[in-house]
């Protein structure tokens, strides 16, 4: 029997990785650490939060006293680290949250974890989930590898990258067992509506604008989220201690041909004349500091542990769609109250 700790798991990844370790694996006991911001939703988890082997605890890792008392009352053998405050536009807005949380709030944990194995390493792990931001901007061509120099350019990448170095730091100051893995954009069910792609099946749905930054020419590389889960899984279980892994989707995608994709897959849907959606793109002023490319090369993971990406884009891209519209309540209550007002800010003041 193992315990062991998922943080941020009622949010979008987190809680896809307490499901599938959950149901996976009845023998492990799994903990679920969260504030709930605005970004955790107890409703992310309704299909598994009455079995046997899961709890959820509701703490600020921002607070130290309450991380040390939650690895007093359990012994973990893993951590997984996801608790983040995750959205780029929002850290231009308030970067000092994100150094709380993304760096204060990963160093708290880092030293109960150290307080509490300080005995015996053996058989524990402190596994960090990062970001492809921190390696910075990519130009036309390149990939980002495990040896790219770190680069952050937004507040997010910035606090991202420094809870990295503090990872690493704790590995080779007092030889914690850690992994860290740098991911690509997620997508799927259960992401916050302030990200791309559930932003604007949500403004869609509703006739409402589609704000594309600039000109809509910056490029991401595209994960379906349970491939993610699928990729941490096996980085837990199967990684090499002190190791990165990158984890891509090998799929790049300029942000407005997605949206133009989006946008067909919608009038599908919807029983819309072919076109009618695209009529919503409105070029808005760019993201500040806007990265221009990001692409992921994840062929040392494959390599190493046999991942791969299980879904083709638009296979993924569909079931997406499918789910927000057949969850109209999950997208109604994550949209009333804080939403209107970031929305305000975000959109419709400048
Ligand atoms: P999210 O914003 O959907 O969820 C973050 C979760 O962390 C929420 O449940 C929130 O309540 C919780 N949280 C925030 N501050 C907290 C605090 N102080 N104490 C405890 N809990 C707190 O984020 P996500 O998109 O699921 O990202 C999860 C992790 O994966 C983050 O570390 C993020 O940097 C990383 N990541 C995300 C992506 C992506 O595309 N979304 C890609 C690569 C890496
Ligand atoms: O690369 C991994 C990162 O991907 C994660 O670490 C972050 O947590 C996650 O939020 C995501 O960051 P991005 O900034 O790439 O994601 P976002 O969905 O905010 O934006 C995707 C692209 O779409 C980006 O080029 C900005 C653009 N965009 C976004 C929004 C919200 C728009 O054009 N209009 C918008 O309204």
């Amino acid at each position: 029997m193992k315990t062991i700790l998922i943080t941020g798991g009622a949010g979008f990844i987190g809680s896809h990785v307490v499901r599938l370790f959950v149901n996976k694996y009845p023998d492990y006991n799994i903990i679920n650490l969260d504030k709930l911001t605005y970004a955790g939703n107890l409703e992310n988890l309704k299909d598994i939060e009455s079995k046997p082997n899961y709890v959820f605890e509701k703490i600020d890792i921002v607070d130290a006293e309450a991380v040390n008392k939650l690895f007093n009352k359990y012994t973990f053998d893993g951590v997984i680290h996801l608790a983040a405050e995750s959205h780029v536009d929002r850290s231009i807005l308030n970067p000092l949250e994100f150094i709380m949380t993304n760096v204060v709030g990963t160093v708290n944990l880092l030293n109960a974890a150290k307080e509490s194995w300080k005995d015996n390493y053996n058989g524990k792990l402190f596994y960090h989930v990062s970001t492809d931001e921190v390696y910075g901007s990519l130009g036309e061509t390149g990939f980002f590898t495990e040896e790219t120099a770190y680069d952050p350019r937004s507040p997010y990448s910035s606090s991202k990258a420094s809870s990295d170095h503090f990872v690493r730091a704790y590995e080779n100051t007092y030889h914690l067992p850690v992994i860290i893995s740098n991911c690509s954009n997620n997508y799927g069910s259960f992401q916050f509506p302030e990200k791309l792609i559930p932003l604007f099946i949500n403004n869609i749905k509703n006739n409402k604008s589609l704000p594309v930054y600039g000109k809509g020419d910056y490029t991401r590389d595209w994960l379906f989220v349970e491939d993610h889960a699928a990729a941490i899984d096996v980085i837990f279980h199967k990684g090499k201690l002190g190791e990165t892994y990158n984890i891509g989707g090998f799929n790049e995608w300029q942000n407005i041909d997605l949206i133009k994709l989006l946008c067909s897959i919608m009038d599908k849907k919807l029983n819309r004349a072919e076109g009618t959606s695209e009529q919503l793109i409105t070029y808005v002023k760019d993201r500040p500091g806007h990265d221009k490319r990001y692409a992921i090369d994840a062929t040392k993971l494959n390599r190493e542990l046999g991942w791969q990406p299980s879904l083709q884009f638009e296979e993924g891209l569909e079931k997406t769609v499918d789910w927000y519209l057949n969850n109209e309540d999950w997208l109604k209550h994550v949209t009333s109250g804080e939403y209107l007002n970031y929305y305000k800010n975000q959109y419709e003041l400048t």
